[in-house]
């Protein structure tokens, strides 16, 4: 079978996306498979930043690398190095309906999410607005065209508001994205972005797609899309299934799903002191205060993680000298540090045996390998669309 799957480089990885990569890893021996640094994608939203994107890239590749993806046995290429993914997502544009898009759960969302901020913005403005009579009225001098002052002071402070009502916005929903994302998404680059992921996954014909489950609606459309073009234009395109494999829920320190916006995260590179500040920080259940208090492991992040990483101590041990009153969270989380530790020391070894020369050279091949599977699929839809193939 084919198997596509990409990621957009948004920096180092964490534990969180440890078991994103086993996955992909896990396909490899019986399939052919690429792995794609969703770079363009990254640029819909973070477009001030390219060179940042460009850097993200190399590093992330690097972490993928580290933690055992072998590059000589599948193709890992950057998107922006092929540039079939832009013209098939223009040609798959021309035959995807606006509502299709306007329907995607992420989009949607985001879309809310501005609408949310634009009413903060305008009760806002009312208020400054009962305020401003009284400004007015007293003003040294005398003014014309006080309707135009007015809105000539409104528009000035506005900007300012916004950003003001937005900080506050952000911590108390505790959005997933930056304040850059949340003021510069509503592009045309970021409403199609869709469409290029289905270009991403129909030009390489594949069958699967392993995702997180909150892909599956891009996965939908992408299905959507290769049937109505096939409908249009007679069989072409092969209809992907999204494989959803399990991953574990990773609480972060703070006990929030461990997310590098939320400053909870531990990365691939974090070694030593760095790591050991980091799970001392580990928040713990906040009725156990002392050793002797009962703990609640079920809730605890601590032991969230010690599920996961700790082999060399049994679980249920954990567990019942937590709730006994026999295990102190200092202790607890000092042997979460050993078990972290030991199970990111091979891959930091790895890492440090690559370097960015082996990444440029990782693109380099891999975008001859992908071009050329590309380019076939992008002959066949052009010469449908009866475009020179
Ligand atoms: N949208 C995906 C994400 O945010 C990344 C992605 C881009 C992707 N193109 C893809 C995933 C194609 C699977 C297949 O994680």
């Amino acid at each position: 079978m084919r198997v596509l799957s990409g990621m957009r480089p948004t920096g180092k990885l964490h534990l969180g996306h440890v078991f994103v990569v086993k996955n992909w890893i896990e396909l490899i021996d019986q399939n052919s498979c690429f792995f794609m640094v969703a770079d363009l994608h990254a640029l819909t939203s973070s477009y001030r930043e390219p060179c940042k994107v460009n850097e993200d890239s190399i590093e992330m590749v690097l972490d993928w690398l580290s933690l055992g993806l072998d590059y000589s046995k599948v193709a890992i290429f950057k998107q922006s190095d092929v540039s079939m993914h832009l013209e098939l997502s223009f040609l798959l544009s021309l035959i995807t309906p606006r509502s299709w898009l306007e329907w995607n759960p992420t989009y949607k969302e985001l879309r809310q999410n501005l609408l949310d901020l634009k009413e903060v913005s305008i009760s806002l403005k009312d208020k400054l607005e009962s305020s401003m009579g009284a400004f007015l009225a007293n003003l040294p001098f005398e003014v014309k065209d006080i309707g135009r002052l007015k809105e000539v002071l409104l528009e000035a402070v506005s900007d300012s508001i916004i950003r003001g009502a937005f900080e506050g916005y952000l911590q108390s929903t505790q959005l997933q994205i930056s304040k850059r994302d949340f003021f510069d998404v509503d592009t045309l680059g970021f409403f199609s972005y869709p469409v290029l992921q289905s270009a991403d996954i129909l030009l390489y014909k594949a069958d699967l797609v392993p995702v997180g489950e909150d892909q599956l609606p891009h996965i939908e459309l992408t299905r959507q899309i290769a049937r109505r073009f096939n409908q249009l234009f007679g069989e072409t395109l092969v209809e992907p299934k999204g494989v959803v494999s399990s991953v574990p829920r990773l609480p972060g320190t703070d006990g929030r799903k461990m997310s590098k916006s939320y400053g909870n995260a531990i990365f691939l590179t974090d070694i030593g002191n760095e790591l050991k500040t980091k799970v001392m920080s580990f928040f713990t259940d906040p009725m156990k205060l002392r050793k002797s208090d009962p703990g609640r492991p079920e809730l605890c992040p601590v032991f969230a993680n010690h599920r996961i990483f700790t082999k060399s101590w049994p679980l249920e041990e954990i567990e019942s000298d937590c709730k006994a009153g026999k295990l102190g969270c200092v202790e607890c989380k000092s042997r979460l540090f050993e078990s972290i530790s030991g199970f990111l020391e091979p891959i930091y070894a790895r890492r440090q045996s690559l370097d960015k020369s082996v990444i440029l050279e990782v693109f380099e091949s891999g975008a001859i390998v992908a071009k050329n599977e590309a380019q076939k699929t992008l002959s066949e839809v052009r010469k449908k669309l009866c475009l020179s193939g």
